[in-house]
């Protein structure tokens, strides 16, 4: 048996299977897509598309979130999704701090739940939680009754803003339709929080999402997250609609889970050739950061179907909605 075949075979790591959003719904809070209906994600890329619209005017700022104190904790690492955030809050008139890990009590052992509590007290209505371990946003909304929380990635569950800009991306380069559409998922579907948040969108809307990765990096009944499974990436691309590519961790390797990054590269790695089966118009994501030449071949990740940037762009006007759209509902509970 070679190691690739090793990859593909052998069983998906010990807790790496599906992790449910709680279902009881509070607008105040997005801690993930899974559950919200298809007209519901139509009504938030329209509002997200309008809201690009108006970014892109270079319009003056406005008083949407007029009173509304935003606090951006990212106890995690982050450059996309925090900036983002963060122009998107200012934009709309929010008092926005952000707050990181390092320099804070947390060193001193305070625990996450008494860190938030503070900000609770000090008036924070909503905050944007980035964290390592899954559940943690749900966790800190069943806590802080008077905050609403926004998930921006919570260990292996769901990223689900990160979910809708890639929605919104591919709104735009399938022209709406969704329909018919297959979109082929190819890396570490096990520990990805942007596999689930897209999977659970791209279901909800009707499009064919097909899976593929090293056996070792995907999660056990992955098909009960509503996808298919392909056993190589040329059988994943053929045909497809888009592709996505999901950034490999390096700690993946330390864990054993990959004999090295060389022989991911040789068999998962997105190039030319590969693209070049999918349909003509079909384009090719990636969340951010790429490891070039690893998940993606630099001629692709520069190349004209690259949508990346698209993928950042949108970010800022997906990032406007969900606020608007927690500090609304957070108006109407208070
Ligand atoms: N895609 C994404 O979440 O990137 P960051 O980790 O830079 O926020």
């Amino acid at each position: 048996m070679t190691l690739s075949e090793v990859t593909l075979h052998a069983p998906a790591p010990t807790g790496a299977g599906h992790f449910r959003t709680p279902s009881r719904r509070d607008d105040r809070h997005l801690l993930g897509l899974e559950g919200i209906s298809r007209t519901e994600l139509l009504e938030l890329l329209e509002d997200a598309a309008r809201e690009r619209e108006w970014l892109r005017s270079g319009a003056p700022n406005r008083d949407d979130l007029a009173g509304c104190s935003v606090m951006l904790a990212f106890i995690e690492d982050s450059t996309r999704t925090r900036t983002s955030f963060e122009i998107a809050a200012r934009r709309l008139g929010a008092n926005a701090l952000t707050f990181g890990a390092s320099a804070s009590s947390l060193n001193k052992g305070e625990t996450l739940l008494d860190t938030m509590k503070l900000f609770e007290a000090m008036g924070t209505q909503l905050l944007v939680l980035r964290h390592g371990m899954s559940g943690a946003a749900g966790y800190l909304a069943r806590r802080l009754p008077g905050v609403g929380v926004i998930n921006a990635g919570d260990g292996m569950h769901e990223h689900p803003t990160q979910g809708l800009l890639d929605l919104l991306t591919l709104r735009d380069a399938w022209n709406g339709r969704f329909e018919d559409r297959r979109i082929a998922i190819v890396g570490d579907i096990a520990h990805s929080r942007v596999a689930r948040s897209a999977i659970a969108g791209l279901s909800a809307l009707g499009t064919d999402v097909t899976v593929c990765g090293p056996g070792t990096l995907m999660p056990a009944e992955v098909e009960q997250l509503g996808c298919a499974v392909a056993v190589s990436v040329d059988e994943a691309l053929e045909g497809a609609d888009a592709v996505m590519a999901l950034r490999l961790q390096k700690e993946r390797m330390e864990k054993g889970l990959l004999p090295s990054t060389a022989e991911y590269a040789r068999v998962w790695c997105i190039d030319a050739a590969r693209v070049a089966r999918m349909r003509p118009e079909a384009v090719v994501l990636h969340p951010g950061p790429v490891n070039r030449g690893v998940e993606l071949d630099p001629s692709v990740a520069d190349s004209e179907r690259s949508v990346i940037l698209a993928q950042v762009q949108n970010g800022v006007a997906v990032r406007c909605t969900v606020l608007k759209r927690c500090w609304a509902a957070w108006k109407e509970a208070a």
